[in-house]
């Protein structure tokens, strides 16, 4: 994890003290030292003026009169994945079915070219990524392959473990069936997923998906992690967020990499709530496998394909879903009935990639490493910040469910309130697109890229107006749908 802030940020926050070495300074004091001891806007202003991404800005498609703050859920487009969309759409009328050999670069090694182009963002080698399928599918086919890996006596040393020596069942005995490790706050389709891969082995899910449960309903304790597996000696797989979806609490991954490995299980981690927001060293930290999405912080479109991290030490093993997109490059078109793996996490592709749902990512992701996804987190760290000391400044009533400890935060913050589904329904009518998850939680993402201290700041203008006036409160609620 990037922290760019250290704890020796100068003493003022006022519009003429941003540190020579931190653009973003001004915002770090005004929440160390509990709130600003210039007018706000003031410091606003001069933290947009210092900021050295604030360019980016144009080059996504906001419109002025909106406050998007829903980035981790959906991206906004860019200037960049338009016109790599464009390309692709091109190449399909001009090429036909030739796109596949003749674009340039050949639609064939989508997965792997853009896979490649996303492994810095996650510390990772070129072939140790690829991009398919979606995070649900993913999920189902990395669990089940390291299901697969355990039962065949494949699992991380398990020095000292009844389970280690090749003994996991055949399933159905739950004396020796790998258990799940994963945690009560997750996002729901994880669990059915891999719910579902423990049962079509003949392992009861209810037995062996172990669950950590949250002390505070917010956040997971990486000690309670660490007892778990104590606790328990069948874990052999642990699945964690890296970031949880509703708190945004960040989790330490090289810390349960290595719980996970003391105990003898392999670590698996669903990051759709950092990749493209947090920087990532999964190679360095000895991670097995990882899976996230491209249309939240990666901004490559709605439904936009999926991306997976399988470390080399596990290419050539066959995947649980296996299809023939990722077989052998240089034998796929044989159409052999044997199925060969491709040697790299190309191989965990399966059938063949949407093309119109990469050709975004293509342009978006120029867009990110353009910007630096140091900088970018250095400036989603400032801008959550300013958000925090904003609220604790202004809005009493409303609680900061995210972690204040910067190495503990990703790129949202969780607003906590009674009425937090009719302020949600009613600051998103007003411009302020945010996002209501229950039971009581206004997701506020202000995304690096394309956010400034400035809309930060009317943000927390609006929700103070509304409830002074209590117009949030003529919102109806329960009414499900997409949020
Ligand atoms: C943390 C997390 N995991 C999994 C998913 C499901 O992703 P998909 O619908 O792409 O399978 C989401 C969707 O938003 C998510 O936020």
């Amino acid at each position: 994890m990037d922290d760019a802030h250290g704890d020796d940020a100068p003493a003022t926050d006022g519009p003429s003290s941003a540190d020579g070495d931190d653009p973003y300074a001004p915002a770090t004091a005004a929440l160390d030292r509990g709130g600003f001891d210039a007018d706000p806007v003031a410091v606003a202003a001069r933290l947009d003026g210092d900021d050295p991404l604030s360019g980016f800005a144009d080059r996504f498609s906001v419109s002025d009169d909106v406050l998007y703050m829903d980035g981790n859920s959906l991206g906004p487009a860019s200037d960049a994945a338009l016109a790599s969309l464009d390309r692709v759409v091109d190449e399909w009328r001009e090429l036909l079915i030739g796109g596949w050999t003749d674009a340039d670069p050949p639609w064939f090694e989508v997965g792997e070219r853009i896979g490649a182009a996303l492994a810095p963002l996650v510390g990772a080698a070129p072939d140790e990524v690829v991009v398919g399928n979606s995070i649900t599918v993913n999920v189902h086919t990395l669990v089940g392959t390291f299901l697969d890996e355990l039962r065949a006596g494949n699992g991380p040393d398990r020095a000292g473990h009844a389970a280690a020596d090749g003994t996991w069942a055949s399933g159905g005995d739950p004396d020796v069936d790998p258990a799940v490790l994963v945690n009560d706050l997750d996002f729901p389709s994880d669990h059915y997923a891999i719910r579902a891969q423990l049962r079509s082995r003949g392992i009861d899910p209810d037995e062996k998906l172990r669950i950590v449960e949250s002390r505070d309903g917010r956040t997971i304790d990486p000690r309670d992690v660490e007892a778990a597996l104590e606790a328990h000696d069948d874990v052999g797989i642990v699945f964690m967020p890296t970031a949880l979806y509703r708190s945004g609490q960040l989790f330490d991954v090289a810390r349960i990499t290595e719980a996970a490995h003391d105990a003898g299980a392999y670590a698996g981690f669903d990051a759709a709530h950092s990749v493209g927001a947090v920087p990532h060293a999964f190679a360095d930290a000895d991670v097995d496998f990882a899976v996230w999405c491209t249309y939240k912080y990666l901004n490559a479109g709605p439904g936009a394909i999926g991306a997976l991290f399988v470390a080399e030490r596990h290419h050539g093993l066959t995947p649980a879903l296996a299809g023939w997109w990722g077989h052998e490059k240089a034998t796929q078109f044989e159409m052999n009935m044997t199925y060969t793996p491709a040697d790299s996490a190309g191989a965990w592709q399966i059938g063949t990639p949407p093309l119109l749902a990469a050709a975004p990512l293509e342009g978006s992701i120029e867009t990110l490493r353009e910007a630096g996804i140091d900088r970018i987190r250095a400036k989603s760290l400032a801008l959550t910040d300013f958000l925090i000391a904003s609220v604790d400044e202004r809005l009493p009533e409303v609680s900061v469910g995210t972690p204040r400890d910067r190495d503990a935060r990703g790129g949202h913050v969780a607003l906590e309130h009674p009425e937090a589904e009719r302020l949600s329904e009613a600051l998103t009518d007003r411009g302020v697109v945010v996002d209501f998850r229950p039971p009581n939680v206004v997701r506020v993402c202000p995304a690096a890229p394309y956010t400034a201290f400035a809309d930060v700041l009317a943000v927390v203008d609006r929700i103070e107006a509304l409830l002074e006036s209590g117009d949030h409160l003529a919102y109806a609620v329960g009414e499900g749908g997409v949020t």
